[in-house]
Formats: structure tokens, C-alpha cells, sequence
């Protein structure tokens, strides 16, 4: 009795010191910039603005005495409307005039209510080998779900150069909550690894008013993105060389024409051999309904004549991948470039109506990739999220400019079985067309 009490007297006195104010940065994201090897940003958030928000940034170094030479930038500070009410500060800061391949800390926020101390490197400003992680849509159950795929590609491939994420990273466009869960997922990971994020169908809302889709009202605070893409679709449509490659992403929700003779110059300017892609939707979906020919009709014939390496793609809650073959009627299958679709988090469509052409099929697997890059070769590996390779494929180019497509085979029994019962389905709707003669329409 007596030792109850005297427990019961200990939980009245316990003031846990709160690990959170008003002022404490939140959601503190690196994000990619045109340049890499000599300017990164950085954006976070508050729920109150402090006085003077500020990031700080020094060489990083073993001696904790390295701090005293940070030198501090002002940050940019915008405010968001909650949709539940209220609003949230937004802050960017970019540190400019870096290093390349060094070595910084930099730490974000206000006097007394500083973030931690986060080291990153800048890239390189010559060519040299790199690797990055590419996410298919997270989208649902993104703190339950997705959090368990993020952080087994951070275990796998710690030194990747940065986070590619095709779109849908969340469901609805607005919700706070949502955004709260993609931070919490990936937590510290954000704020160290830069991210590179294109806009997919659910960061646009339909606005009923003006009659027109409107991109997420935290896209632009949060993903400071490179601003050199066509006029309104600042950082969704942008693109950056990174360690002798170009990437380039296309925002496939609106605009699609507009966007067409940009893509062209922006792949004609590339100084580099080798040059990728991302955007949503993609060109070659894996079933017929959800086709999106105005992009292929728009955008494909420049992606082929400037031989871009792949496409990196999400939407269809599904795993593919497809080279279109080239030369003298198509025949010459080991080239071209590579399309690929896949989804990081749980929300997943069934193969029923896929495409058979398809080079790879899958589905009900939850997928990150890792994408080696040398100038010399691309190696591209999907791994589940429990660990296991699940598909792979090489390129090389030839002499005249082309891509070069190694298949690898990859026995991943969960893939091989989805693939079979897939190519199955499909034999089975044919002969039914056959027999009665007509296609049955049917309704998704
Ligand atoms: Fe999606």
C-alpha cells in the first residue's frame, strides 16, 4: 500500500521536459539543387515564427570546436494555411559557395530552439561513379507502411547521393497529418540525404472554382526544387547534372505540350552521355485503361532521339519495366530506353489487364531501387522491402550514343509467379474475345 502511494506520489511530481515548442524546427528536408557540388537547401518548418530564423553551416570536422565557424544565412520564411485552421511557418535557406566533395554540418532553426547537427557531402564536379534510391508511389499508410521502405533502403545503401521519389507520396493533396507521416517515415534520413521529388495526381487538387488543378499548397514549401523549368511549374518541372549525368523532371499533371519543347532543349543542352527521367505517369502503363497517350504522343519521340537511359515512373501501384526496341523494324530488343514503373508503399493494383509486352512484370510488393551510375555503365537493381533482389538490368552505351540493354536475370519467385498468372490471365481473356467473338467492356 505504502509503495503504491509513494509510486502514485512520483507520477504527480514527473514533469517530462517537453521535447518539442512552438518553435522547434520540424520536417527539416535537404533538398536537391541545380548545382550540387556547390549549393545545397534546406527548408523546415515552425509552428511559430521565431524572431530571427537562420541556418548555420561549417566544414564538418571530428573536433566539436568546428561549430564556432559556422557561418549563418537568413532564411526565407513563408506561412502556410492549415487546412484544419491555423498556420505554419515555412523556411528555406540556401547555402551557396560550397566545396565540392566536401564534407559540411549544418544545423537549422533559431536561437535556443536549433535543430541538430547534420553532416552531408557536396558532389562532385567531374564525373564520377554515384548511386541513388528511386521510389515508386508511397502514397498510403505512408507512417505505417512506407516507413519500413525508406529505412531499409537507407540501411542498404547509406551513401546513396539522394532520394528520387516518382510522385504520390502522399493521398490527399492537402492533409497535414499526411505530410506529418511521409517527415516521420523518413525521419533524420530527410534532413541528410537530398531529395529530389516530382509531383504526381494526388499532390493536385481540383480546384471546382477556377476549374483547374492546383499543385499541394506544401509542395512548394517543402520541396525547394531547382527553379529552372518552364514558368509556373517551378519545382515540379526542373531538372540538375549530378556527377555527369542530367535528370530531368516532367510534371505529367498538367501542362503536358507546354512542357514538350523545354524537354527537348533541356536534353539537347545535356553536356553529359547519359540523362534521366522522371515524372508519374507513365509513358507505358502496365494496363490499357490506364493508358496516357498524350504523354507518350508528346513526350516519347525526344526521349528516343536523345537517347535517354530510363524513365523512372510510378502511378500504376504495379512493378515494370520496358525497353522499346529500335533499329530496322524494332528488331534490335537490347536497346532503347528503359521505362520503369513501381510503388513503394501498400496501396497496390492488380496485373489482371496487363500489358504483355512488358519485359517484367509484378505486383503486391512493396519496392525500393537502387541505380548504380558509372560513365561507363547503369546498373539498376529492385529490391523488396524485406531485402530481396527482385529485378536488375545493365546499360552501356555504344558507340553512337545508344543505349545498350543487358537484361539480368533475377529468379525472384514472388516476381516469376505474378509475371505467370499475369501472361496467363491475358491468354485466358483472348480466347475468351475468340469464342464469343466481341470484347467485353468492363467498368474499374
Ligand atoms: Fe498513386
Amino acid at each position: 500500500m505504502l509503495t503504491s502511494l509513494i509510486v502514485a506520489a512520483a507520477l504527480v511530481q514527473a514533469k517530462p521536459q517537453p521535447e518539442w515548442t512552438p518553435e522547434t524546427p520540424v520536417r527539416i528536408l535537404l533538398n536537391m539543387t541545380a548545382d550540387a557540388s556547390k549549393s545545397a537547401k534546406v527548408t523546415w518548418r515552425t509552428a511559430n515564427t521565431p524572431e530571427k530564423p537562420l541556418g548555420q553551416i561549417a566544414l564538418a570536422s571530428p573536433d566539436p570546436r568546428f561549430t564556432k565557424d559556422a557561418k549563418s544565412v537568413d532564411a526565407k520564411v513563408s506561412a502556410v494555411e492549415l487546412p484544419a485552421g491555423g498556420q505554419a511557418s515555412y523556411y528555406e535557406v540556401e547555402f551557396t559557395g560550397l566545396q565540392p566533395e566536401t564534407l559540411y554540418s549544418y544545423r537549422v532553426g533559431s536561437e535556443g530552439n536549433f535543430s541538430e547537427w547534420v553532416d552531408f557531402k557536396t558532389a562532385s564536379a567531374a564525373p564520377k561513379d554515384f548511386s541513388f534510391v528511386y521510389f515508386g508511389d508511397a502514397q498510403n499508410d505512408v507512417k505505417s507502411m512506407w516507413s519500413r521502405v525508406i529505412r531499409k533502403s537507407f540501411r542498404e545503401q547509406p551513401n546513396a547521393a539522394f532520394m528520387l521519389h516518382a510522385g504520390d507520396l502522399i493521398n490527399l493533396p492537402n492533409a497535414d497529418n499526411e505530410w506529418g507521416d511521409w517527415f516521420y517515415a523518413g525521419g533524420w534520413i530527410h534532413g541528410a540525404i537530398p531529395t529530389v521529388a516530382t509531383p504526381g495526381n494526388h499532390e493536385y487538387a481540383n480546384n471546382k472554382e477556377k476549374q483547374q488543378l492546383e499543385i499541394s499548397r506544401f509542395w512548394k514549401p517543402q520541396f525547394a526544387m531547382p527553379e529552372n523549368g518552364i514558368a509556373g511549374l517551378e519545382r515540379s518541372n526542373f531538372y540538375f547534372d549530378y556527377q555527369g549525368a542530367r535528370f530531368i523532371s516532367m510534371d505529367s499533371n498538367v501542362r503536358i505540350e507546354d512542357q514538350t519543347a523545354w524537354l527537348e532543349q533541356t536534353l539537347k543542352s545535356n553536356p553529359h552521355k547519359l540523362a534521366f527521367m522522371t515524372q508519374h505517369h507513365p509513358v507505358y502503363s502496365t494496363a490499357g485503361e490506364r493508358d496516357n497517350p498524350k504523354i507518350r504522343n508528346a513526350w516519347e519521340a525526344i526521349i528516343k532521339k536523345y537517347n535517354v537511359a530510363i524513365v523512372l515512373q510510378g502511378h500504376d501501384h504495379t512493378y515494370a519495366r520496358y525497353n522499346v526496341p529500335t533499329g530496322i523494324q524494332g528488331h534490335d530488343k537490347n536497346s532503347g530506353t528503359v521505362y520503369t514503373v513501381s510503388v513503394s508503399g501498400p496501396k497496390m493494383y492488380m496485373l489482371g489487364k496487363a500489358k504483355t509486352y512488358m519485359n517484367r512484370l509484378g505486383e503486391f510488393t512493396q519496392l525500393y531501387q537502387i541505380i548504380k551510375v558509372s560513365q561507363k555503365k547503369v546498373r539498376y537493381e529492385a529490391y523488396t522491402s524485406t531485402g530481396e533482389l527482385y529485378d536488375a538490368f545493365e546499360l552501356t552505351k555504344n558507340a553512337n550514343g545508344t543505349n545498350k540493354f543487358i537484361d539480368v536475370k533475377v529468379n525472384s519467385k514472388q516476381r516469376l509467379e505474378a509475371e505467370k498468372a499475369a501472361r496467363a490471365a491475358k491468354l485466358a481473356k483472348a480466347a475468351d474475345v475468340h469464342s464469343h467473338g466481341t470484347k467485353k467492356h468492363r467498368h474499374n
